[in-house]
């Protein structure tokens, strides 16, 4: 669970007393592992000053950041950085104009861990597993690997920065294992337990399955077998508590209309495949109603509105604008 605890942030750009800005004003915000939150707000409402205190890149007057009710408030953003995918609005902001996209994909494959990308002199070592990911967003950066991502169109660079805010290394269950051991803030031996509790019975389930597809024909064996291990895989990764953060601040806003259109559909698979946490910036009334399944509208540095499951999808965007003029008209009386 990600957290935010009574956040307070105060700006002041020129030094004078009067010209104080209360980007956020006292927000608490709980949001669930595997939640796809879309976020929307006026201008200078606080929806990016959130995120940026949630990855770190500043830090709040008052109030905590709590993973997994671990407090990382004072954790600076590079210690972070393996815990958040972070995409911006500016294209530019993601990638590295001097460097090819190749080069790009595997230093962000390899962020926040504890290898150093120099130590593998850039050479790829996952290229095949680039090139089929970057094939689905068919703009035909799989046939420019090796090109300097500064002379690609903002679509394409967006493209990218969003493939490598995903990317993470996926751990082997027995580094899940081992990392759930170390980090839960449990005691080793309780963690242990419940990490085997969980894990030997999916694993004797799994093998059992196995030997119940011997008698079937061979292509049938293969689907099921895929299936088989995807339920298993997903027991356990229940327990990786790496598992990355998106955080997409209006991140298809600068691209033409059609591939934002590309670039959020494919957003909504990657999060769904990965079952990723995921924050969602937008001004789209509409995209804010179709993806995601809650929705949290900002307003003069509070959350206003609140919204998840049922009560969600039935959202229209008249609705939406209705609760910006209530609570512009309510801010206007005060
Ligand atoms: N680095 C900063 N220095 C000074 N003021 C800032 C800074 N970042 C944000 N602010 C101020 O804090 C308030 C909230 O800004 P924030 O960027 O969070 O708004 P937003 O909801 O993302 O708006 P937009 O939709 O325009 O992106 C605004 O009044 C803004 O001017
Ligand atoms: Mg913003």
């Amino acid at each position: 669970m990600l957290e935010l605890k009574n956040v307070t942030k105060t700006f002041n750009l020129t030094g004078n007393k009067e010209d104080l800005r209360v980007a956020l004003d006292n927000v608490s915000l709980q949001i669930e592992s595997g939640e796809f939150v879309t976020i929307i707000g006026g201008n200078g409402s606080g929806k990016s000053t959130t995120m940026n205190i949630l990855t770190g890149v500043i830090k709040p007057d008052k109030g905590k950041v709590l993973l997994n009710d671990v407090d990382i408030t004072e954790m600076d953003e590079h210690q972070r950085a393996g815990y958040f995918g972070h995409v911006f609005q500016d294209p530019m902001m993601g990638t590295s104009g001097d460097m090819s996209v190749l080069e790009n994909l595997e230093i962000a494959y390899l962020r926040g861990r504890t290898h150093s990308p120099f130590k593998w002199g850039f050479k790829s070592s996952h290229k095949k597993e680039f090139i089929k990911e970057l094939q689905r967003f068919d703009l035909g950066l799989e046939d420019r690997l090796n090109q300097k991502v500064g002379v690609m169109s903002g679509g394409q660079r967006q493209a990218l920065t969003l493939l490598m805010a995903t990317i993470r290394n996926k751990p082997t269950h027995k580094m899940i294992k081992r990392d759930y051991i170390k980090f839960s803030e449990k005691k080793p031996e309780v963690a242990r337990k419940e990490f085997d509790d969980i894990y030997l019975p999916a694993l004797e389930e799994y093998k059992r399955q196995l030997k119940n597809l011997k008698h079937l024909p061979k292509e049938i064996r293969k689907d099921k077998k895929a299936e088989f291990y995807e339920e298993f895989d997903k027991k356990v990764r229940q327990f990786d508590l790496t598992k990355q953060i998106l955080l997409l601040d209006e991140h298809t806003a600068a691209l033409d209309p059609k591939t934002a259109k590309k670039v959020l559909e494919l957003t909504d698979k990657i999060v769904k495949e990965n079952q990723m946490t995921t924050l969602m910036i937008t001004h789209n009334m509409k995209d804010a109603i179709t993806y995601g399944n809650r929705l949290i509208m900002f307003h003069m540095g509070h959350i206003i509105y609140d919204v998840k499951g049922e009560e969600k999808q039935k959202l229209t965007v008249e609705d939406l604008l209705k609760k910006f003029d209530e609570a512009d008209k309510k801010a206007e009386q005060e």
